[in-house]
C-alpha cells in the first residue's frame, strides 16, 4: 500500500460554533486528501494537505467534457467520542463502477478506505455533535489533461474534502413536497444513470429549478423511454408503501444504486417487511392513492438520510400522503439507521467502520 504523506495546516480555521444551523455543504474543514494519476505510473503521491485551491489548466479536460465522478458519505461522532464511518467500502466500490463507465482508471478500494479513515482521524474535531449533524465526505476524481480533444484522459486528480453538515433539506425530517417531472428526463438505460457523475446532476438542474420555483423541494424522475415508470428523486432513491408491500424501483441501469437504499432494503427485510424491487409506474401510485392504499412514501440517500415525502404533484393531481405527517415505517427506518450511525443502537448489521 502507498504511504500517505501528511502536511498539517499552520493556520487552522475557526470551527462553526452554532452546529444547529450548519446547512449543507457550505463549510469546509482544514485538510483534504489528494492523489494523482498519470498513465504509465498509476495512482501516486497520496497526501493530506491543507484545504485550498487546486491549480489546474483552463484546458483541463474535466472542464470541457465532464469526465468526473464523485461519492458522498458521512463520518459520525458517537456518544463515547469515537469517529465512525458508514459502509465506506461500498462508496469506494461504487466509485469504481462509476470510473469504469466513464473510462477513469480504477482506484484501490482498501487503500482509499484507509485514506478516508486517515483524513477523518485528522479532522475528527470537525465532526459536529449536535443532533442530526455529521461530517460529510466528498471523494471525487477529475480529468486534468490540458487537451481539447474528446477521448479518455491520461492524467487525473483524486480529492477528498470534508464538510460539517446538518440536514440536507432545510425542513429537516418534515415531509418534503416533490414534483413529478414530465418534460425533462434524467437518464436512459445504456447512459450514465447508474454512475455518480457530475453530468447526471447537470442534467437535473433545469427541472430542479422549475420545481423549486413552484415550492417543490425536488423532482421525481420518470423513465426516459415511456415516461411512465418511476426512477428516483433528485438526490435520493424512492420507496412507496402500498398495502403491505414496500416497493422501490429496481436497478436497471438508469438509477443510482444508493447505499442508503441498499441498507434500507436490508434493514426492512431483517424486520420481516415485504420489500420488493420492481418496476412501478406513476399510474400505479396514483391509483393506489385514489383507493387509499398508498400509505407512505420516503426517499433514501446519504445527504437526505430517510426523507418522508408528504406531497407528490403529477400534472394537476396533488397527492397528499399520510396527511403530510411522517409515516410509522419512515420514522422507524430513520431512527434505526441514524441510531446505528451515531452508535446509539448496536450495529448488528456490521456496517460501521471505526476510524
Ligand atoms: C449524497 O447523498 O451524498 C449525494 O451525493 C447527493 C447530493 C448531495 C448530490
Amino acid at each position: 500500500m502507498q504511504e500517505i504523506k501528511i502536511c498539517l495546516t499552520k493556520n487552522p480555521k475557526a470551527k462553526p460554533t452554532d452546529t444547529n444551523n450548519l446547512g449543507f455543504g457550505k463549510i469546509f474543514s482544514d485538510h483534504m486528501f489528494l492523489m494523482n494519476y498519470d498513465k504509465g505510473q498509476g495512482w501516486h503521491d497520496a497526501r493530506i494537505i491543507p484545504y485550498g485551491p487546486i491549480l489546474m489548466e483552463p484546458s483541463s479536460m474535466c472542464l470541457h467534457y465532464g469526465q468526473e465522478v464523485f461519492e458522498g458519505l458521512k463520518a459520525y461522532k458517537t456518544a463515547s467520542g469515537k469517529a465512525v464511518l458508514f459502509r465506506p467500502e461500498k462508496n469506494m466500490e461504487r466509485l469504481n463502477n462509476s470510473n469504469e463507465r466513464i473510462c477513469i482508471p480504477k482506484i484501490d478500494v482498501d487503500f482509499c478506505v484507509e485514506a478516508l479513515k486517515k483524513l477523518v482521524e485528522i479532522e475528527k474535531d470537525w465532526i459536529p455533535e449536535s443532533e442530526g449533524t455529521s461530517l460529510y465526505l466528498r471523494p471525487f476524481i477529475f480529468a486534468v489533461d490540458p487537451v481539447i480533444g474528446v477521448h479518455p484522459a491520461s492524467h487525473y486528480i483524486f480529492c477528498i474534502i470534508c464538510s460539517p453538515v446538518g440536514a440536507y433539506y432545510p425542513s429537516g425530517l418534515d415531509p418534503v413536497k416533490i414534483y413529478v417531472e414530465q418534460n425533462y428526463v434524467r437518464a436512459v438505460r445504456g447512459g450514465l444513470g447508474f454512475a455518480k457523475t457530475a453530468a447526471n446532476y447537470a442534467a437535473s438542474l433545469k427541472a430542479q429549478d422549475e420545481a423549486e420555483s413552484q415550492s417543490y423541494a425536488q423532482v421525481l424522475w420518470l423513465d426516459g423511454v415511456e415516461r411512465k415508470y418511476i426512477e428516483e428523486v433528485g438526490t435520493m432513491n424512492v420507496f412507496f408503501i402500498i398495502d403491505d408491500e414496500i416497493i422501490t424501483p429496481a436497478l436497471q441501469g438508469s438509477i443510482l444504486p444508493g447505499i442508503t437504499r441498499m441498507s434500507a432494503i436490508e434493514l426492512l427485510g431483517s424486520w420481516g417487511y415485504n420489500v420488493v424491487e420492481r418496476r412501478i409506474s406513476i399510474d400505479e401510485v396514483a391509483q393506489a392513492y385514489d383507493e387509499g392504499r398508498l400509505k407512505e412514501c420516503f426517499g433514501t440517500g446519504t445527504a437526505a438520510v430517510i426523507s418522508p415525502v408528504g406531497e407528490l404533484k403529477w400534472g394537476d393531481k396533488k397527492m397528499i400522503i399520510n396527511n403530510m405527517q411522517i409515516g410509522e415505517i419512515s420514522q422507524k427506518l430513520y431512527d434505526n439507521m441514524t441510531g446505528i450511525q451515531w452508535g446509539k443502537i448496536p450495529d448488528t448489521m456490521g456496517w460501521i467502520t471505526e476510524v
